[in-house]
């Protein structure tokens, strides 16, 4: 690209040397760049992007954009002085890939919990009805047939332009986006043109990083805000009724909220719900009438989930409501998300992803209603994370008659410490702490009696654990199987 119209958007600037004409490529990792990459030190929270450059002008870049002065031997180098990297790195970006989700449809779901269940939900609802879409998220990218690893659910702003621009490139005019909280808070969605944005919940997580839950709370609330203020356009915000933050993100957008809920009166409302052990079916009252829901997820929490999703794809007025509840009814459960484990064992196992106390919360809830022997729950937590959780966690696992904490990734810190702040929330003795987690699901597995309901909380599908930073192969679901196998004598 012309390094003059790339470099002409940004306003307070300073140049040293003599710009190339043309640039081939953006970077900020200093690993990544090639010949005639623009290079822009980012300041991180663990390392500081201006330490690299000597490493990005090795490997061949010709621009460093940078807030400081650094050596740079002008006559072979630019360097472009601005006030704030970050910002400018989202400018440069949008601009170098042609604004690429102008043209989509985008699809932004946040909250504590529920983001990638919704935007799954989203994604299949928007292809079962021949629309070509495409999914950013923890589980990473889902590009037409390709699968892209991701390390957070929000990427930072360069990689999310340019997985758009890909997908423009193929086609798709749909993209339906996980949006954390760190990610609006760090600028990462800056530039991203978002057409239906989506509130789930907010309860308590992530206090480690945004300290109170007013921090937390607004922080969630910009993608609401960053929905813009041109009327012009047909935009919608899609607001749990039932979450008391649903009047603060209101507030914050002009565009028309479309709310769901079971509780409150709302736009989209679940009601008449019956809870089976393997479905959940209910009634929805919608603006084009009512319909009988049926779905594969259970719990309440999966009914919001259901309607939160199905509000969405209305919002665009492409697909009719009726079709959208047609779609659901064939939709498997969604990989480690209150998943029931296909055995045919005379106990029920759920893997499920809950890590906060609300998530774990709900996660017993779900199973109440069809609980006929005991609920044993197997929870763990991260080290390194929000600590202030932890008890709370175990809190909430009180509710089930028999509770084994553990650990989920220990990262660096030590596993023993995770535990003992875990158990100061227990409500009842009825517990044990396991901190090998597959001694945790071995141990729980062999207590169940027929009957009991087995909740795998904390990791869901994922196929590893962190232990002193490696990432070791793990597998709850392929644990618990097994161990059932030897329990009840099954041929697997
Ligand atoms: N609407 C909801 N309300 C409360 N808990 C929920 C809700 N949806 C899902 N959960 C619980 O939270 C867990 C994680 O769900 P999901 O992966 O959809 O959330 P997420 O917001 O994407 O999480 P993360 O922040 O880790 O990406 C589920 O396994 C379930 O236990
Ligand atoms: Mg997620």
């Amino acid at each position: 690209m012309n390094t003059y119209g790339l470099l002409a958007s940004l306003k307070l600037k300073s140049i040293h040397g003599t710009l190339p004409d043309k640039v081939h490529s953006i970077e900020q990792d200093s690993r990544k760049v090639k010949q005639n990459s623009l290079f822009i030190c980012i300041r991180g929270f663990r390392s500081d992007g201006h330490a690299f450059y000597s490493e990005a002008l090795k490997k061949g870049a010709t621009i460093i954009v940078a807030e400081e002065k650094l050596a740079i031997d002008h006559t072979k180098h630019a360097l472009v002085i601005v006030k704030d990297t970050a910002k400018a790195l989202a400018i440069l970006a949008n601009k170098y890939y042609n604004y690429p989700s102008k043209n989509m449809t985008v699809f932004g779901v946040t909250g504590t919990n529920g983001k990638t269940t919704v935007t799954t939900l989203i994604n299949q609802l928007l292809q079962k009805n021949n629309q070509q879409a495409a999914l950013l998220g923890t589980n990473g990218m889902q590009l037409l047939n390709e699968s892209l690893e991701s390390n957070n659910t929000t990427c930072d702003v360069l990689t999310n332009q340019k997985l758009l621009h890909k997908a423009a490139n193929l086609g798709i005019d749909h993209m339906v986006m996980e949006v954390s909280s760190h990610g609006l808070d760090q600028g990462r969605l800056r530039g991203i043109d978002f057409d239906v944005v989506t509130f789930t919940n907010l309860t308590q997580d992530h206090l480690d990083y945004h300290k109170t839950m007013e921090h937390y709370g607004n922080t969630k609330g910009l993608l609401f805000a960053q929905l813009g203020n041109n009327l012009t356009q047909e935009k919608n915000a899609i607001l749990n009724r039932d979450d008391p933050w649903y009047e603060v993100y209101n507030c914050m957008t002009p565009y028309e909220v479309i709310s769901y809920g079971i509780y409150k009166d709302a736009d989209f409302r679940a009601t008449n719900i019956t809870y089976h052990v393997d479905r959940t079916s209910f009634t929805l009252l919608s603006p084009e009438g009512e319909f009988t829901v049926t779905t594969k997820l259970i719990g309440e929490f999966n009914v919001y989930n259901t309607i939160a999703s199905i509000a969405s794809v209305y919002a665009r007025g492409v697909i009719s409501v009726s079709d959208l509840v047609t779609s659901l009814s064939d939709m498997d459960c969604i990989n480690g998300r209150m998943q029931k484990l296909e055995i045919d064992a005379p106990i029920t196992i759920y893997i499920d992803y809950a890590h906060t106390p609300d998530a774990i919360e709900k996660a017993i809830a779900s199973v109440y209603p069809f609980k006929q022997n005991r609920i044993l729950f197997v929870v763990g937590t991260g080290g390194d994370r929000d600590e202030s959780k932890r008890p709370f966690m175990a809190e909430k696992a009180s509710v089930a008659d028999y509770v084994v904490l553990t650990i989920n990734d220990s990262r660096y810190e030590d596993t023993s410490s995770i535990l003992r702040d875990m158990e100061k929330g227990m409500q009842h003795n009825n517990y044990v702490l396991i901190e090998n987690r597959k001694s945790a699901i071995v141990h729980v597995i062999e207590e169940s009696e027929p009957g009991d309901i087995i909740i795998i909380a904390g990791k869901g599908l994922e196929e590893y654990q962190i232990i002193e930073g490696k990432k070791q192969p793990h597998s709850d679901k392929k644990i618990a199987v097994e161990k059932c196998a030897i329990k009840y004598n099954l041929n697997v």
